[in-house]
């Protein structure tokens, strides 16, 4: 009887306990429900420290209330490792060492949405393993200038191939319960006086090039976060800017995640109350050591913040809209106790990365068949270069990485070599011999003892005889050289590269090129030089990609996501003088009058220059035919679509993978428009005789422009063409149907 009461009495205990589960734990209880209960609980103070950060990437979550802290990480190639709470140091963590994955350029030239999945993917499993919530990244600034430091962190020059590649990734990353940090929102298109630069753009210009990838990635990819710009437009900083954030990105996208400023990108308290900022991250860096109280109390979202409040000055309602935000961000991460659980350097990873690497190379020219290079018979393969041997995963700003390997172009070449291939090395070169960024370093000794001349005389000494000769070359993320904070200073290659490669040329016919970098470069000697391959910032896998391509292993697939001019005097943001690459401490107003003709959109206006290699460009070892295209119907009514279809079939004798791609072109419009835009692009693996048929659908949104004084899309009735291609400037076909 006794026994019965106890049981009795804890059952009736246990009941009222179970039913006040309070509604933000409830899993069971919409969202909605539990931010609502969660913001009800915390008090001023609690709701003011959620939307700071109290570390160098971590914001604090609210202790008592047992929900836990966010950290973040860079992004967007690997994740970053870890340095001190305040400082920028390394914090000597010896287990945080990661796969880097190929930079952006390099998933961009894949065109393929499958890999960019993977790489979300895999990204999002070392991001959750590690036990970061958000990854600063991807990046998907138009690619503007040659010159800019950071294009290697971005996917190209055009809005719709930037948009399609960035869907997938941000979705793979969030399928771990990690969110996304869209970034540079927006208008960051070069590194010089990037605080300072106030853009200058017309609204088509900003709708038709510069936003599409962050419409994209809000709309479709679903991003949980997006990062706030450095730069101004419209004088305001983008960071806190009404007309962006508030208007375009809530107003017109509607977008209910997170606004991050980037680091040190928040300037003032009340723009950051009033103009869209959800939490400011790295806006000193002293942290607790300095300043009035501690420095993360004194950041604009902070103490300044609380004291307007306090005071009446400004009432809570915009800051409950904060935390309600910073709460939605909580639930979708550190709040799911159903996210994986991640997984860290594992095999699939390292396959991942070179499978996206060896896809995203690009064969830029191979006259007579040098290439692939016979690694199993060759008596003797002579490898030049800097780029050969140096780690490239160290460097180049906050995406800088601490990797568990590289494998170096070299190591990749003598370890696919036929035991019988002598791979002999020449260093050709000196660049820049350092490897360190934050206190990771690379370990390796660069230093040289011999002159730029003997370096040559010494590599074309071994050229003369070797049955090929493989220079690896380009730029390094060091200063100047494809790295943040910084833009390149020209177009040509650095450290003497060009006489390098004409002395290789002149002994040698059987000369490849590699070229690793994230811009276009300049190649004087590209009429000497019968093989050439832009080969990216790979990562890891570095070596096992190139090598894979360069023996045939691997058939190129990969398209350029962006133009190659053939000089800096062709690109329309040079030729219109505004963009200058001169450090001011004034704000500088930079007014893109390139407008929408951004790349191939400046090039197809063009009768006499030509790029050097046009966007969407990349060969492979086999051939492809192009059939006629056939359209479904010749008249399109208003809400209708018609569907262009093509047969494509491999020519060649090897397996091979190409990338269809279909741009629209309107004949006459009431407004200049290009005269062929990226509308639709589809990668397909063909074996040697196989043919497939590649269908496009084309809807009213293919068709429009952006007309600013209407503020919408608009497609006119009309003639429309589209263009079937292999790149932008080798099209295959044209059909042509009328818009009603
Ligand atoms: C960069 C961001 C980066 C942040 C944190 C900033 O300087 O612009 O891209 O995510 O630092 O490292």
């Amino acid at each position: 009887m006794k026994y019965v009461y106890i049981i009795v009495s804890l059952v009736l205990a246990a009941a009222p306990a179970m039913a006040q589960t309070p509604v933000y734990l409830d899993e069971t209880r919409p969202v909605g429900e539990r931010i609502e209960d969660a913001l009800g609980r915390m008090t001023l103070e609690e709701k003011i420290a959620v939307i700071h950060a109290r570390s160098k990437f971590s914001s604090p979550g609210v202790a008592r209330l047992g929900i836990p802290e966010i950290w973040t990480t860079d992004g967007p190639h690997g994740i970053r490792p870890e340095v001190l709470w305040d400082e920028w140091d390394q914090a000597g963590w010896t287990n945080d060492s990661c796969v880097a994955f190929p930079a952006l350029t390099c998933l961009a030239a894949t065109w393929d949405e499958e890999m960019a999945a993977l790489y979300g993917k895999s990204l999002g499993e070392e991001a959750r393993y590690r036990k970061k919530d958000m990854v600063l990244g991807p990046g998907v600034n138009i690619y503007r200038t040659p010159l800019n430091g950071r294009n290697f962190e971005y996917m190209g020059e055009d809005p719709y191939l930037s948009a399609r590649m960035v869907v997938p990734y941000i979705r793979g990353v969030q399928s771990n319960g990690v969110a996304t940090c869209v970034k540079h929102f927006a208008l960051n298109n070069h590194e010089t006086n990037r605080h300072n630069t106030n853009v200058i753009v017309d609204d088509r210009t900003l709708y038709e090039i510069y936003l599409p990838a962050f419409k994209a990635a809000v709309q479709e990819g679903g991003t949980w976060a997006i990062m706030g710009s450095y730069n101004l437009y419209k004088d305001r900083h983008c960071c806190h800017n009404a007309h962006t954030l508030n208007d375009i990105l809530r107003g017109e996208w509607g977008f209910d995640g997170v606004v991050v400023s980037d680091w040190g990108g928040t300037h003032d308290t009340d723009q950051a109350i009033h103009d869209g900022l959800d939490m400011e991250f790295g806006s000193w860096t002293d942290g607790l050591k300095g300043g009035y109280r501690n420095a993360y109390d004194s950041y604009y979202l902070a103490y300044p913040y609380l004291e307007r409040i306090r005071s009446g000055e400004v009432g809570t309602e915009e800051l409950d809209e904060k935390v309600r935000r910073v709460l939605r961000l909580m639930y979708r991460t550190v709040m799911d106790r159903n996210r994986p659980l991640g997984s860290m350097c594992s095999e699939a990873h390292y396959a991942a990365a070179r499978r996206i690497g060896g896809e995203g190379i690009v064969l830029l020219k191979n006259d007579g068949g040098v290439l692939p290079v016979d690694m199993d018979h060759a008596r003797k393969i002579l490898v030049v270069g800097e780029n050969a041997v140096k780690m490239m995963t160290v460097g180049g700003g906050s995406s800088s990485l601490k990797v568990q390997r590289e494998i170096s172009p070299l190591e990749g070449i003598r370890e696919r070599a036929g035991e019988g291939v002598s791979v002999v090395y020449e260093r050709g070169y000196v660049g820049d011999v350092t490897g360190e960024y934050n206190g990771v370093t690379t370990g390796q000794d660069l230093s040289e003892s011999r002159s730029a001349d003997q370096l040559i005389a010494d590599a074309v000494e071994q050229a003369r005889d070797a049955d090929y000769v493989i220079f690896v070359g380009g730029l390094n993320k060091s200063a100047h050289q494809d790295c943040e904070d910084s833009d390149r200073v020209s177009l040509g290659l650095p450290y003497g590269q060009d006489k390098v490669i004409e002395a290789l040329a002149a002994v040698n016919d059987r000369l490849v090129v590699v070229n690793i970098s994230g811009n276009a470069v300049s190649m004087p000697w590209v009429s000497d030089v019968p093989a050439i391959v832009q080969a990216w910032y790979i990562g890891s896998e570095a070596g096992h990609a190139i090598a894979d391509v360069l023996s045939g292993d691997v058939n190129p697939s990969g398209k350029l996501p962006f133009t190659f001019p053939a000089r800096l005097e062709d690109v329309p943001a040079h030729i219109f003088g505004e963009y200058t690459g001169v450090p001011s401490r004034d704000t500088v107003d930079i007014e893109y009058k390139d407008g929408i003709y951004v790349g191939y959109r400046w090039t197809d206006l063009q009768k006499k220059t030509r790029p050097l290699f046009a966007f969407g460009h990349g060969l492979s070892y086999t051939t492809f035919e192009y059939g006629e295209p056939v359209l479904d119907k010749t008249l399109m009514s208003r809400d209708g679509s018609v569907t262009v279809s093509v047969v494509v079939t491999n020519t060649g004798t090897r397996e091979g993978q190409e990338v269809v791609q279909m741009y629209v072109g309107d004949r006459k419009s009431s407004l200049p428009r290009p005269l062929k835009e990226l509308k639709g692009f589809e990668k397909i693996r063909l074996a040697p005789g196989e043919s497939r048929t590649v269908s496009f659908t084309v809807g009213t949104d293919d068709l429009s422009f952006f007309d600013p004084d209407r503020h919408e899309w608009v497609a006119e009735p009309g003639k429309f063409d589209i263009y079937i291609a292999a790149a932008s400037d080798d099209v295959r076909g044209k059909v042509t149907f009328e818009l009603e």
